[in-house]
Formats: structure tokens, C-alpha cells, sequence
């Protein structure tokens, strides 16, 4: 790849403040200095900018735990996105996998990785999505049978088998589920089908991707090595 790109992929500045730090002679590669922006270069370059090794990563994965009133979505003119939650030095091109409601909390991956977006989200790869919810309404043994043999939604939605765990049971009943699909509204969907009513919901997981316990609501982490390569053995 050019040079320059390696930078501004890095977050080293824009475009056009590489190019004239390049020609200013601020960066080397190799150990030599390179004053051509479109210097072909790999990612096993050892490039340095301003005296700063700069290792190039292709891929960056964040762990963001979404708090309520933002959406997911990479920009927007009025409201708070849950990319606006990330450093503010991030790279260009991440975007998140999978969307959760403006009031939906929890874990939500955060990549440029395209394919594994992808791979995740795919229905065929089969990737379980586990959500905490509370219910307005008694959820019973009938609700866990209905989810399991694939709910019916009125629109003529037949939603793939989802496995429904009651913790607790009352006039607001507590929940666990996991969907292997991720349908606009499928939790709220699916209960408003069974006449009842989502008040809370927050994701768990995805996969085996699991949401820190550590990370405050609306925090961020970089993944560990183990978590990429754990998500990327489907
Ligand atoms: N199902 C929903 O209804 N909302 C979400 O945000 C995620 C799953």
C-alpha cells in the first residue's frame, strides 16, 4: 500500500498533514528516510513518524458497552451515535456489528473487519445473541415452548427457534434469551406477539464474545488477541 495511506490508516492525521509531514521528512521507513507519500510499503514496514514507531493493525474490533439514548450508527447530524463513544483518534472506517434499539443496552462489537461482520451476522453462521430482559407480564412454560418451535409474528415473520431461560416470574418477569437472528425490534417483536412487553433490554453476548462485567455502561475496550481469534473460529 502508499505510504500514506499506512498513516492515516493508523490515525496519524489526515491525508493531506501526512503528506506534508512526509516531504518534510518526518517519516522513515526501514530506518531511511522517505520523502515520496506514495512509497509502496507493507504492513511488516517498520515505519516512523516524527521519531514515533508506528506497527500497522488492519483490523481494529472495540468492545462498547452501549448505553440507552444513543443509536447504532456511524454518524448522524442530531443525535449521539455509538461511534461518537469511541477516542476521538479512531480510524475511518469501523462500524458497528449488528444494530441495537436507541433503548437497548449492552455489548455491541465495533470493527473495521468486514468479513467478520459479516460472519456474525449471517444467519447461516448460526451465532447465538444472548439478551437480559424485563417483561412486563407473567412469561411462562408457554412463552419458553412458543419461542422454541419458532414464533409466528403477525406481519407473517416466522422467526428461527430462540431459547427463552425465565429467571423470574411475576406481574414483571425477568428473562434470558438468544436469538440466532437479529430482525428489526426481534425481542420487542416477539413478545408483543405473546402479549406482553419489553421494559429493559441488554445484551450479554454474541457468540463467544462475552460483554466484561468490568466495563462500565457506556465504556469501551480494544478486544483481546484470544476474543478476536475466539470470534474469528465460528
Ligand atoms: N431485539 C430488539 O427488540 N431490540 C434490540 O435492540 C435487539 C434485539
Amino acid at each position: 500500500m502508499r505510504l500514506d495511506k499506512f498513516l492515516a490508516d493508523m490515525n496519524a492525521g489526515t491525508r493531506s498533514e501526512i503528506k506534508k509531514a512526509i516531504r518534510k521528512g518526518l517519516v522513515q521507513v526501514d530506518g531511511t528516510m522517505v520523502k515520496n507519500p506514495g512509497e509502496h510499503v507493507t504492513e511488516a514496514s517498520a515505519v516512523s513518524y516524527d521519531g514515533r514507531q508506528i506497527p500497522y493493525e488492519p483490523f481494529s474490533y472495540y468492545m462498547l458497552n452501549k448505553p440507552q439514548g444513543v443509536i447504532t450508527a456511524t454518524e448522524d447530524r442530531r443525535q449521539q451515535t455509538v461511534l461518537d463513544l469511541l477516542p476521538a483518534d479512531r480510524r475511518r472506517d469501523l462500524s458497528p456489528v449488528g444494530r441495537l434499539d436507541k433503548d437497548t443496552e449492552g455489548l455491541l462489537l465495533i470493527t473495521n473487519d468486514g468479513d467478520l461482520n459479516h460472519r456474525l451476522l449471517s444467519p447461516r453462521s448460526h451465532v447465538g445473541k444472548r439478551y437480559f430482559a424485563r417483561i412486563q407480564g407473567v412469561v411462562d412454560t408457554k412463552d419458553v415452548e412458543a419461542f422454541a418451535n419458532g414464533l409466528l409474528l403477525p406481519d407473517g415473520l416466522r422467526c428461527l427457534p430462540a431459547k427463552l431461560e425465565i429467571l423470574s416470574s411475576g406481574e414483571t418477569s425477568e428473562i434470558e434469551i438468544v436469538i440466532e437472528e437479529g430482525k428489526f425490534h426481534q425481542i420487542k417483536r416477539m413478545f408483543e406477539a405473546v402479549g406482553k412487553r419489553v421494559i429493559y433490554l441488554k445484551r450479554l453476548s454474541m457468540g463467544s464474545l462475552t460483554l466484561d462485567p468490568a466495563l462500565p455502561t457506556g465504556q469501551w475496550r480494544r478486544l483481546t488477541e484470544t476474543e478476536v481469534r475466539n470470534l474469528k473460529d465460528l
